[in-house]
């Protein structure tokens, strides 16, 4: 993770453009507990909106995703700190790093620095697939085989794949 205020604040080699990837127009970040599901969506929603918004609706969008991610990943660390889950501090860590990006770009964004809230956007949306893949999907099969005794079922829609016709 680089410092909050890099211009890739998430770490990752490059935004990624276009916002067409898997993640609102896909099933597969759904993970089977559903209240998690249910952040993880708003979340991405957010994510969206911020990366779509004209320049006078940046400051509105971002300070919506941060008060949606501190509310995230605030569930997260306290699900897992009152289900004592095993090897929580780096998830928690990895929670506290995104919330200082999310906040460093809210400080630029208060100075007019606009620019900035893009490349938070695709770094966000480049992070969330591994980190809802290798942590959160670790964290909801945790839960609900605590409350329910097994294994969530994920019942996800098969969405093929767009392919472009063959020109000519
Ligand atoms: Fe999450
Ligand atoms: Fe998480």
């Amino acid at each position: 993770m680089r410092s909050a205020e890099s211009s890739s604040p998430i770490g990752h080699d490059g935004p990624r453009r276009g916002h067409d990837g898997p993640h609102l127009d896909h099933d597969g970040w759904l993970l089977g507990y559903a209240p998690m599901d249910r952040l993880h969506e708003e979340f991405l929603a957010l994510v969206h909106a911020l990366a779509q918004a004209p320049e006078h609706a940046v400051a509105a969008a971002l300070d919506a995703l941060a008060l949606n991610a501190r509310a995230h990943f605030g569930a997260e660390d306290q699900w897992m700190a009152a289900s004592a889950f095993p090897a929580r501090a780096c998830h928690i860590d990895e929670h506290a790093a995104v919330m200082r990006s999310i906040e460093g770009v809210q400080r630029r964004v208060a100075r007019a620095d606009f620019g900035a809230a893009r490349p938070l956007a695709d770094a966000l949306l480049q992070w969330f697939p591994g980190h809802a893949d290798y942590l959160d999907s670790a964290l909801a099969h945790w839960l609900c085989k605590q409350r329910l005794g097994g294994a969530p079922i994920v019942l996800r829609r098969r969405i093929e794949p767009f392919v472009a016709p063959a020109a000519g």
